[in-house]
């Protein structure tokens, strides 16, 4: 709800307050909501700006920086008007949250140049989100150049540790807490996409809470908090200024992506507000609120080394264990028989697919299976015959070497040719396989940023705008196909692309030890239902580490399920384990997959740890946890577990599990398992511990509220 009284505007969501002035375009209040309607005047005068700039005797990062016509820095925007929209309005070419809410929109104008900058939240009736955009427009005779807009600014009183979630390939999202003190931090991107290194979703922590921030964009951001001496704190969200010079012509506006933030008590709590947000706001079309299948990719399982005969093995043993969907990674098309050569080349490998992809596609459905394929559609590699037919398609700086990673390039997707190229080819694939599932990869970074005709400091938003205009023309299309995004595992999981792929790969890290961490610390901003997480071979590729097959599947679940290896090469005894697990799973999935999600334990400092998820009713949970380490003599081991009716009994008892046959089962309350410490002592009794190195012992938990 929005209420304008005056110069004072109030939003407020079903648990937090917001309020602004706008004159003084000022932060007056934000936090617990409150039932108090006057004394808000009396707070003004605070130093707690809603946007910033360059100019007066502030010297703290500006959210606007301007390159004005004769050349300097300097804007004095001020106040011209504001309104209430009651539609959200969308950011052009851009991807942003949806669903019925109030905007107000804001307006400051810069005298001498006559440029407006407009400022957008919204609020959603069902949210404690807050949607956040702002705008430049040109309304002066010369042209300008935008050196910075940042997408939101909020000032804070107080001190506040910074939490980021950094990585790298196979290590994404792990959480870095840091007390600032005083002084300039930031989180950023100059990879040209969000980055395994450092998500976009960051937050604030306080002694009143924490406030989380994310942007809905997959290329550079860069997220900055300033602690000044005055003892405010700014937090600044958007594009990364790197490399940026956006050229804005006399009646041209520019659109920041759309930023978000929440406040809560506490971290569970923006958790729970982000998930809810992404769920209803982010996540779009059919897949919004279906349960997604259990699926078999064959990468781990084959890497490039397959044909017909070993798809359809591995499918029909998939098949047999309950697998509903077969993915077909990389290497089905052109001349790919590894990592060097074929992309951009999507046309059959018939040799390899045995009689072209829609023949083996139609053979895996026979089994009762959907068709799944890989792609990778901004990608090119020198030995192609796209790049032989058309060596101006890729991304390269004339006269220079392009860098070269995983020996390819990327394609120019600032250039409109390229895009419709893109669009037209990869919409032959799904067409032509009847693939149910897309897996759309994008597997390095950039560095030969340059497209002719494109103004350098305005390239990588202009290879956003072309990558979005690709993908949404290509997934409306196929409105029923489930798309996971991939980045070399997760290096592009941010909310801009979950407007349009309703998944994404978590990591190229499937070690269950690993994935852990991986999932937990992505678990911060975004749903379980968002994440993909397999059930890979040991001893892990990656890592070198086993863990039994049980293990692997309770870790797994904490995203959603699908198996990574060769499947028909499992004993009858595994597929009889991996059977009960997927059924198992199927029983429990729409609490798995769409439940209230909650970390247990410490997944970056105790032992202890693991993941629980609740049915909305609170009638049904399940919950996985995991120790690290076996200490001999250690502690007890001990867990409280959350989300569950306080005022209800819950019937416990544990999946039965190929390396723990003991059921336990027992009664208790709600309040009781959620604020005793609840003994793990059967979390050592693995009857496999000594077979696996490196393993983890972990236990899966069911919770029934009894009748
Ligand atoms: C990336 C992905 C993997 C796999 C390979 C295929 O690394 O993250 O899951 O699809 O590409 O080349």
């Amino acid at each position: 709800m929005i209420r304008k009284k005056g110069q004072i505007i109030r939003l407020d969501t079903p648990h937090t307050t917001l309020v602004v002035k706008a004159d003084s375009a000022e932060y007056l209040y934000y936090g617990k909501k409150l039932a108090s309607t006057v004394g808000f005047e009396y707070l003004a005068g605070t130093p707690c700006k809603m946007f910033s700039q360059y100019g007066f005797d502030d010297y703290t990062e500006p959210s606007v920086l301007l390159e004005n016509a004769d050349g300097g820095f300097s804007t004095a925007f001020t106040y011209s008007r504001s309104k209430i929209l009651t539609e959200k309005p969308e950011i052009p070419g851009l991807p942003s949250s949806y669903g019925e809410g109030k905007t107000i929109e804001l307006k400051y104008v810069d005298t001498p140049t006559r440029v407006a900058l407009y400022l957008y939240y919204t609020v959603f009736e069902d949210s404690d989100v807050i949607a956040v955009s702002s705008k430049l427009v040109n309304a002066s005779k010369k042209e300008l150049h935008i050196r910075r807009l940042a997408s939101l600014q909020l000032d804070l009183l107080g001190d506040y540790s910074f939490v980021t979630f950094e990585g790298t390939w196979a290590r994404e999202r792990q959480k870095i807490s840091r007390t600032v003190g005083k002084g300039v931090f930031y989180n950023d991107s100059k990879k040209g996409s969000s980055s395994h290194n450092r998500n976009p979703f960051v937050m604030a922590e306080g002694k009143d809470g924490v406030y989380a921030f994310n942007l809905v964009y997959s290329g550079n951001h860069k997220e900055i908090f300033e602690a000044c001496e005055s003892g405010r704190t700014r937090v600044l969200t958007g594009i990364n200024d790197f490399m940026f010079r956006w050229t804005l012509a006399p009646g041209e506006e520019f659109d920041a992506p759309e930023a978000v933030m929440c406040y809560a008590p506490d971290e569970d709590g923006v958790s729970s507000e982000m998930h809810a947000f992404v769920g209803e706001h982010i996540v779009r079309g059919k897949w919004k609120k279906k349960e997604r299948p259990v699926l078999v990719n064959n990468w781990e399982g084959t890497y490039f080394d397959f044909n017909e005969e070993k798809i359809l093995d591995i499918a029909r043993a998939a098949q047999r264990t309950g697998v509903e969907l077969f993915v077909l990674d990389d290497g089905w098309f052109g001349n790919r028989c590894d990592d060097h050569r074929a992309l951009g080349d999507w046309y059959d490998n018939v040799e390899k697919t045995g009689g072209g992809l829609k023949h083996l596609a139609d053979k895996i459905r026979e089994l009762g299976l959907d068709f799944g394929i890989w792609v990778e559609p901004e990608m090119i590699n020198e030995d192609s015959d796209l790049f032989r037919a058309h060596p101006n398609f890729a991304m390269r700086i004339p006269g220079r070497e392009p860098t070269r990673m995983r020996d390819q390039l990327m394609l120019n997707l600032a250039d409109e040719k390229v895009q419709n190229y893109v669009v037209r080819v990869i919409t032959d694939v799904i067409a032509r396989s009847g693939a149910a599932y897309v897996k759309w990869d994008y597997n390095r970074s950039f560095t030969d940023c340059y497209g002719k005709g494109v103004v350098q400091g305005e390239y990588f938003h202009r290879y956003m705008l072309g990558y979005y205009r690709i993908v949404s023309r290509i997934t409306k299309k196929f409105p029923s196909v489930l798309f996971e995004g991939c980045a070399g595992g997760g290096g592009r999981l941010d909310l801009g692309n979950l407007c349009y792929l309703q998944q994404f790969w978590t990591s190229d890290d499937t070690d269950a030890r690993q994935r852990v961490k991986i999932q937990d610390g992505t678990s911060y901003g975004y749903p379980q239902t968002i994440m993909g997480a397999h059930v890979s071979a040991c001893p892990n590729h990656q890592t070198g580490d086993s863990n039994p097959l049980e293990t692997r599947f309770n870790v797994a679940c904490g995203g959603v399920l699908g198996y990574e290896l060769d499947m028909s090469k499992f004993s009858e005894e595994e597929l009889e384990i991996v059977s009960k697990q997927i059924a198992f799973y199927k029983e429990y999935r729409k609490v798995l997959q769409f439940g209230d999600y909650y970390r247990l334990g410490d997944a970056f400092g105790g032992n202890v740890t693991g993941f629980m998820t609740v049915s909305k009713d609170k009638n049904t949970a399940v919950a996985v946890v995991i120790a690290y380490e076996y200490i001999i003599a250690g502690p007890e081991l001990t867990i409280g577990f959350k989300g569950l009716n306080p005022a209800a009994v819950y019937e416990v008892t544990t999946r039965e599990q190929d390396n723990y046959k003991d059921v336990l089962s027992f009664t208790a309350g709600g309040d009781l398992l959620m604020n005793g410490k609840i003994p793990m002592r059967d979390l050592y009794a693995d009857t496999q511990s000594w077979e696996n190195s490196r393993r983890l012992y972990a236990r899966m938990f069911v919770f029934k509220k009894a009748k």
